[in-house]
């Protein structure tokens, strides 16, 4: 499981996380909302030791991130796929070497690389790909050989930051499906990052809503979309302003 608890982390005098707890029980898909800019990336990258909290805990299966051995920290990271917002394709590098990037670290021989490479493809339904190059496919295929390249790994985690951000609805559905697969097939636990809730409500088995640095509501996907809290209900019906009635309900500390 993965496990934050009451992290704190500013850069300079910008404070970002301020008393962010959040658990991810095994075999479950927790969704990440809010608003851009608020920390959602910086979150996640705390489950990988790529920031380190100011205060508070970070757990991966038990192992305290923040204090792991820089080899220890290393043999963590390759349980844990993670699909960058900005899913960076090395374009000089055909489909095949950009999806075995992660293996080559590993100690793996070329024939098993070339399976897991082609079995990655697959599972993405991109199969047969290896040769050709990034310039050569859509956007949408572009986020898929991402993913691909996070799950040939088989991770026991996959983190999604905002794999369906700039896509279309065909396409973002597409992502969507692809992410309930690696759930039920592969079982594996993910934390996905959106602010699409079209997408939140289809994979999510939970949702928590980041603001003001903290989680402001973590519930499953029938308690987010009836939540009574103003600040959530204004952000899932992606209004712009809350409505003075709203306004009048809002308790005077929003960090509830
Ligand atoms: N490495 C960094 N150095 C300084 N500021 C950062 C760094 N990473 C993120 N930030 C700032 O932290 C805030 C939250 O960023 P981010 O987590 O990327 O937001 P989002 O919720 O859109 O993913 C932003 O103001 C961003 O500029
Ligand atoms: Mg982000």
């Amino acid at each position: 499981m993965i496990k934050l608890k009451d992290v704190y982390k500013a850069f300079g005098e910008k404070k970002v996380l301020q008393g962010f707890s959040l658990d991810v029980t095994e075999g479950e898909t927790m969704v990440i909302i809010g608003y851009s800019g608020t920390g959602k990336s910086v979150a996640i990258k705390h489950i990988v030791g790529l920031l380190e909290p100011d205060s508070g805990q970070v757990f991966v299966d038990d192992k305290d991130v923040p204090n792991l051995p820089r080899r220890e920290l290393y043999a963590l990271r390759a349980k844990i796929g993670y699909v960058f917002q900005f899913a960076a394709l090395f374009d000089s590098m055909s489909i095949g070497d950009n999806v075995a990037m992660g293996l080559r670290k590993l100690e793996m021989n070329d024939d098993e690389i070339r399976g897991r490479v082609s079995e990655a493809l697959r599972l993405v339904d991109l199969p047969d790909t290896e040769t050709r190059y990034p310039a050569e496919l859509s956007g949408g295929m572009r986020k898929r050989v991402g993913i691909a390249r996070a799950i040939a790994l088989r991770p026991k985690y996959i983190l999604y930051d905002e794999p369906t951000t700039g896509l279309d609805p065909v396409t973002s559905a597409v992502i969507d499906e692809l992410m309930i697969r690696m759930r039920k097939q592969l079982g594996v636990t993910s934390v996905v990052i959106t602010h699409d809730m079209r997408s939140a409500y289809s994979v999510g088995s939970r949702i928590a809503m980041l603001y003001e640095g903290r989680v402001r509501q973590v519930g499953t996907v029938d308690e987010i979309r009836n939540t009574k809290d103003p600040v959530v209900r204004q952000f899932i019906e992606g209004r712009a302003t809350m409505n003075e009635v709203e306004m009048a309900g809002v308790p005077a500390s929003s960090n509830a």
